[in-house]
């Protein structure tokens, strides 16, 4: 098949660089010439293992252009996934939806249209939105055309974003028309049938299942992904909030989140006590479904209490230091861990942004080190005086404490010993319950994990 995907984000190109190696047509627009010039080079625009293999070994299946004019006559699918930042109130910032649903209106042929396919996270309704701005334009150029627009959410996690889209735990797609719901389970055939040979960098896993392909209205697609992500969200939170509760009453949440996860009926996933929820999603997204809830009068309770509880976390994190260290302002506090989550170099809302931003105005010196994330967080913050370390090492030396804040594999594996040496005192603060406790302890820290 033949399809434009418009926007070349962690959705985008992913989604653009795995329909290429299915066998289909890709070509992959972003308005922004230097990501164009760069991914046409084979160098990946952003940070995501594996993604750069595919796209040197592309072959030019997967072309990259800043317009998609030329490419939408032959288009069998367009799929728009652009950004959808959030206002300040909450609400979604659709203006990068709606001009690419004005520009394909404007280009649209009336004999032979695509199916137009909202893979953006876009608030209920938005479907709706872009065929009404497309027959806008339709209108204006006056010319009569029968189109589909389908809503296909996307599930992919950043830093398994390959994994995630080649072998997902389900396709939702969700679409009034039955011809466009064909379209699209064609599209996806290779991956609802298994029938790729898997690249090399992303093997299948071992008893993976078929994944199901839930067909819906657009609006339930539509909540469908809020409601996935608000639910994660909401988990997190949940075992955050014990994780108070099992350090006052001398239990490891840890035990806890394994105790209760295997339980079919709750599972294992996202029981991860720590600093908390970060990222480009579950931040954007749990905002703006409380919009949605309070545009309709619908007030999201247990929502509303897990964003208040993710803030607590971070806030956690401070207080074990007071706890800890007693007098913040003028301690040196080595920061572990830039990025929201492991493999990635997003420091978006990122547990390290509010603990970092918190110690500097208390008064603290802040070291911190992360693997892939210490660029694009110096590009982003440049007036923020901290010292950046070329290791962990560097990042413990002369610290009264250090604090885990991402769940990287390095931190896992460092040599404790030495690092203490290194350090005014021995103070370990583990945002992410990633260390082993009793090692740490053995080599005289003072250890403080979330909830043990
Ligand atoms: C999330 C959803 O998982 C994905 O389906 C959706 O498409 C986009 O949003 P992502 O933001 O990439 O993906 O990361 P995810 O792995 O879900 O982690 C989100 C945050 O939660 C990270 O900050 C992570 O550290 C934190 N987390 C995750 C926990 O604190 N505990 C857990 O048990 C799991």
């Amino acid at each position: 098949m033949s399809i434009v995907i418009v926007g070349t984000g962690y959705v985008g190109l992913t989604t653009g660089l795995v329909l290429g190696y299915l066998g289909h047509r890709v070509v992959c627009v972003d308005k922004d010439t230097a990501i164009i010039d760069k991914l046409e080079r084979g160098i990946s625009t952003i940070y995501e293992p594996g993604l750069e293999e595919l796209l040197k070994n592309n072959g030019n299946v997967v072309i990259f252009t800043d317009n998609m004019l030329g490419f939408l006559p032959e288009a069998d699918i367009v799929i728009i996934a652009v950004g959808t930042p959030s206002k300040s109130n909450g609400d979604t910032d659709l203006s990068f939806v709606e001009a690419v649903a004005r520009e394909i209106g404007q280009a649209l042929d009336p004999v032979c249209p695509p199916l137009i396919v909202n893979k953006s996270t876009v608030p209920i309704g938005t479907a709706r939105r872009v065929e009404t701005v497309i027959r806008e334009e339709l209108e204006r150029r006056n010319v009569e055309c029968n189109f589909n627009v389908a809503s296909n959410p996307e599930f992919l996690r950043e830093g398994a974003a390959l994994h995630d889209t080649l072998y997902p735990d389900r396709i939702v797609v969700g679409a009034d028309d039955v011809q466009a719901l064909n379209l699209l389970r064609q599209m996806y055939a290779p991956i609802l049938e298994q029938t790729f040979t898997p690249p090399q960098e992303v093997p299948r896993p071992e008893g993976y299942n078929l994944p199901a392909l839930v067909t819906t209205s657009p609006t339930s697609a539509e909540l469908i992904k809020y409601t996935a992500n608000a639910f994660l969200a909401m988990k997190i939170s949940f075992i955050n909030e014990f994780a108070a509760l099992a350090e006052k009453v001398g239990a490891d949440i840890n035990e806890v989140a394994k105790g209760i996860g295997l339980d079919k009926r709750i599972g294992p996933g996202f029981l991860k006590a720590g600093a908390g929820w970060g990222g480009s999603c579950f931040p954007k997204d749990v905002r703006s479904i409380l919009f949605t809830g309070s545009q309709y009068n619908c007030e999201l309770q247990l929502v509303q209490a897990s964003l208040e509880v993710n803030w607590r976390q971070r806030m956690k994190v401070i207080e074990k230091l007071q706890q800890t260290l007693k007098v913040i302002r003028g301690s040196t506090i080595g920061i572990l861990g830039l990025a929201f989550k492991q493999n990635t170099d997003d420091i978006r809302e990122s547990p390290a942004l509010d603990v970092i931003r918190e110690l500097l105005d208390m008064g603290a010196r802040v070291k911190v080190y992360d693997p892939v994330a210490m660029n694009k967080y110096r590009q982003t913050y440049p007036d923020q005086n901290i010292t950046y370390c070329e290791s962990a090492a560097g990042a413990a030396k002369e610290s009264d404490a250090l604090v885990v804040l991402t769940e990287w594999d390095e931190f896992r594996h460092l040599p404790w010993a030495d690092l203490g040496t290194s350090m005014k005192t021995k103070i370990i603060i583990d945002g992410r319950n990633i260390l082993n406790r009793e090692e740490l302890m053995s080599n005289g820290f003072t250890y403080s994990g979330i909830g043990r």
